[in-house]
């Protein structure tokens, strides 16, 4: 694995460079991603001491709310610091709070969906061009290379700068690169989690960003008893300690772990300080194992 540096900057698309340790604000939303957080002012307190502390990249999304999570990041930040890359995500419509029977959303790769969703998330973020646009799903029922069509002409007119994808595989990556650019790839992958290694290796051979989502799986990292030994040695939390995992695992990944919470964040943003030596790392994936 070699030795990473974790304050090293990743530079999105060879040119955005954006600290390992960024944010997740779907937490920043009511219950089932749905409507607006019941704090709106503690959400807004978040977002900028995340500020504070040195992250620039927030990942975001239209269905997160829908449209009230933007909302809340332009409202907590505009006029945005220089140097901040917000990525945001379309081509899903939700009709309802997630349920765990019932995530409420499907997916619309159409151009007249992509172009709406372009053009109402510029608005809520009040924003000319959005740094990062990652499609948030593939349409089932529309090719990929049909939907990153739309992306580049969105791309060559100024609207987005660089393209990301999510919950894809390395074929996929491939056609939609036959393309554009592919700048990001946000999976699913965290220290129990791991089916997508192969997409990682891909990435981090290809320069392209690996953003894991869930990288505390959904804060069960954070209440592990199995870890428990490893991060009192390490003289830090359990969730930093997955976090560092993940940081140490490639110089490719830049984290986006979501919390309401001030001081998870804090804690969270910790895990820079955190050294895992190799021996941990074995121990820490022996013991939690790979449940994929
Ligand atoms: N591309 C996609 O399809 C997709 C899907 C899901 C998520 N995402 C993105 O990925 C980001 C992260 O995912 P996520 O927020 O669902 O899951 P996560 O980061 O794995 O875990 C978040 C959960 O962990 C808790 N938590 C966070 N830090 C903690 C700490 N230090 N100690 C104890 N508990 C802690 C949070 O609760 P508290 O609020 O109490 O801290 C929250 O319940 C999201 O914000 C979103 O931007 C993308």
């Amino acid at each position: 694995m070699g030795m990473v540096t974790k304050s090293a900057k990743f530079k999105i698309g060879g040119e955005l460079p954006v600290c390992r340790m960024g944010y997740g604000a779907m937490q920043l939303t009511g219950p089932g991603v749905w409507g607006p957080p019941d704090d709106e002012d503690n959400a807004r307190a978040v977002l900028r001491r995340a500020i504070e502390l040195g992250v620039n990249f927030i990942d975001t999304a239209d269905v997160y709310g829908p449209d009230d999570n933007e909302r809340t990041i332009r409202d907590a930040l505009y006029p945005y610091p220089a140097g901040l890359v917000i990525g945001t995500k379309g081509g899903l419509v939700r009709a309802g709070p997630a349920t765990r029977e019932n995530p409420g959303i499907s997916m619309n790769g159409s151009e007249r969906h992509i172009r709406g969703a372009v053009e109402g998330s510029l608005r809520k973020l009040k924003l000319e061009c959005i740094d990062l646009y990652q499609l948030h799903r593939i349409d089932p029922v529309i090719p990929i290379e049909e939907t990153m069509g739309v992306f580049r002409a969105l791309r060559d007119e100024g609207k987005i700068r660089h393209v990301g994808l999510s919950e894809v595989g390395v074929e996929e990556i491939e056609r939609a690169r036959s393309v554009l650019e592919i700048a990001t790839v946000q999976n699913v992958y965290n220290l129990v989690t791991r089916m997508h290694e192969d997409v990682l290796a891909y990435c981090e051979q290809n320069m392209i960003a690996f953003i894991p989502f869930w990288p505390l799986h959904s804060g069960h990292l954070a209440r592990s008893e199995a870890m428990h030994d490893i991060a009192k040695r390490c003289g830090a939390t359990t969730a930093q300690v997955a976090l560092a995992w993940l940081l140490q695992k490639s110089p490719s990944i830049i984290l986006i772990p979501g919390t309401s919470s001030i001081e998870h964040l804090e804690q969270n943003i910790g895990a820079l300080d955190v050294e895992l030596s190799a021996a941990d790392i074995d121990a820490l994936e022996l013991m939690v194992g790979n449940q994929s």
